[in-house]
């Protein structure tokens, strides 16, 4: 594996079972992905983008080839070891946020670290250096339905940091926000990249989150037509 490599995918096929037949998603896939990278899979809808952030983050196996994510073949990993890798060192940010809607924004940050060996009082620290980070502090007595699209978008995002994942997988992250609340949530997970070396891989086909990327890999019927890094 290269040196700084964070992700090394090579020959990645996934088949879903379709009737009697399937349809191949992904179509050989050869990608390597270094720490640090603020990186999108970009494509039309149905390209595969999903099933292959899936893949990375442990959530799907592949159908044939492979998938090394921080050092562990995601197609040998038990269900608990995949849960571990998961738990320890991904943050995940989907496009419905997928907050809890019973807990307050401070309880929805803190979760991810229930599972971890923390202290209250280590973890009280960490989930408001999360909400300072992506400026949402003051809504820590919230819950999810008090707030705004932008301001939900922004606590999965502190959720997704709070244990300072090495990386992140963010899915159609503006699908369901105005520009200006897209721009914000940019922004931030830009200056996380910059000050934290966190990784992102988004998956998007959104102009407003394409333009931030500083590589953009071109996915079509599942296979890569184009992998840029762009210089600005
Ligand atoms: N569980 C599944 N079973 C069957 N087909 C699937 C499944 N998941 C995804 N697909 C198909 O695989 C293709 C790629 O889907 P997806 O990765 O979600 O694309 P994207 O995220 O780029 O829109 C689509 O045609 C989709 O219908
Ligand atoms: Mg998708």
């Amino acid at each position: 594996m290269e040196q700084n490599s964070i992700v090394t995918i090579s020959g990645l096929i996934k088949r879903f079972p379709i009737g009697k037949g399937h349809f191949t998603a992904l179509n050989g896939i050869d990608l390597t992905f270094s720490k640090g990278q603020f990186a999108g899979v970009v494509g039309p809808s149905g390209s595969g983008k999903t099933t292959l952030l899936n893949i990375i983050g442990s959530l799907d196996n592949p159908t044939e080839g492979k998938a090394n994510v921080l050092g562990q073949e995601i197609g040998n990993l038990s269900t608990k070891k995949a849960a571990l890798l998961r738990r320890k060192h991904l943050g995940f940010i989907f496009q419905t946020y997928n907050l809890l809607p019973v807990y307050t924004v401070f309880e929805n940050v803190e979760f991810p670290l229930l599972l971890l060996n923390m202290s209250g009082s280590e973890r009280k620290k960490a989930v408001m250096d999360s909400l300072d980070w992506v400026g949402i502090a003051d809504k820590v007595k919230s819950r999810p339905a008090q707030l705004s699209g932008g301001e939900c978008q922004r606590v999965a995002i502190a959720r997704a940091m709070v244990k300072k994942p090495e990386l992140v997988l963010a899915d159609e992250p503006t699908a369901n926000l105005d520009s200006e609340n897209s721009h914000h949530i940019l922004q931030t997970m830009e200056n996380l990249n910059k000050d934290l070396q966190t990784t992102f891989i988004f998956a998007t086909h959104d102009d407003k989150v394409i333009k931030y990327l500083k590589r953009k890999i071109l996915l079509e019927d599942g296979k890569v037509t184009a992998d840029d890094i762009i210089t600005n």
